[in-house]
């Protein structure tokens, strides 16, 4: 990325984020640079651009999120039980859409790695898997096992998005909340393609 576009999008997030969700998409930033670097040869760069505007879209309200697909006709995979039920999730989505829109990125795996940031997918990247690790473990979650997958990701990134799975499946039953099909559909493909332990 070169720093112009860097600095269009820190421009950009500075003024369309809380400092605090700014903070945030700065550590996923730095996290994912460092997990590319150790996971694959020379995706650094991606791995910031991803990282940096992963959450863009975070600001949205639902109802700007659900027109925001509405206006564009695209057709979303369970789109309307996540509108009903936890609309919020479309930020990832609309985020890869702002991505392409605004910034002009064209790198499809960039693109996926953020739409596909908070329910995962079948058969992920190693780019859209640090980027969904990196989201759920950056230096600014405080929750329980946050440093701990984040250090196990360092070394073993599979098992690290395993246990990121596990964990954000696990605080949606306990907290009684709706679980969307995507997620489950991403469980459902690893586990049986045997991806578990690998
Ligand atoms: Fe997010
Ligand atoms: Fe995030």
């Amino acid at each position: 990325m070169c720093k112009n576009i860097e600095k269009q999008i820190f421009n950009y997030l500075s003024e369309n984020l809380t400092p605090k969700k700014l903070e945030h998409s700065y550590n996923v930033a730095m996290l994912a640079a460092d997990l590319a670097s150790r996971h694959s040869s020379n995706d650094t760069l991606k791995a910031r651009t991803a990282g940096l505007l992963h959450d863009c879209a975070k600001l949205m309200t639902d109802k700007e999120l659900i027109d925001f697909f509405k206006k564009r006709n695209k057709t979303l995979k369970y789109f309307q039980d996540i509108s009903k039920f936890s609309p919020h999730l479309l930020h990832s989505f609309a985020g890869g859409n702002v991505a392409r829109e605004k910034f002009k990125i064209k790198d499809k795996d960039i693109l996926n790695a953020i739409k596909n940031h908070t329910l995962g997918r079948e058969n992920m990247s190693v780019l859209e898997k640090i980027i969904f690790v990196a989201d759920y473990v950056s230096r600014d979650r405080k929750w329980k096992y946050a440093k701990r997958i984040r250090n196990l990701a360092k070394n073993d990134l599979n098992k690290a998005f395993f246990e990121a799975l596990i964990k954000k499946m696990e605080y949606v039953i306990n907290n009684s909340m709706w679980m969307c099909p995507q997620i489950i559909d991403t469980w459902n493909w690893y586990v049986s393609n045997g991806k578990k332990d690998n």
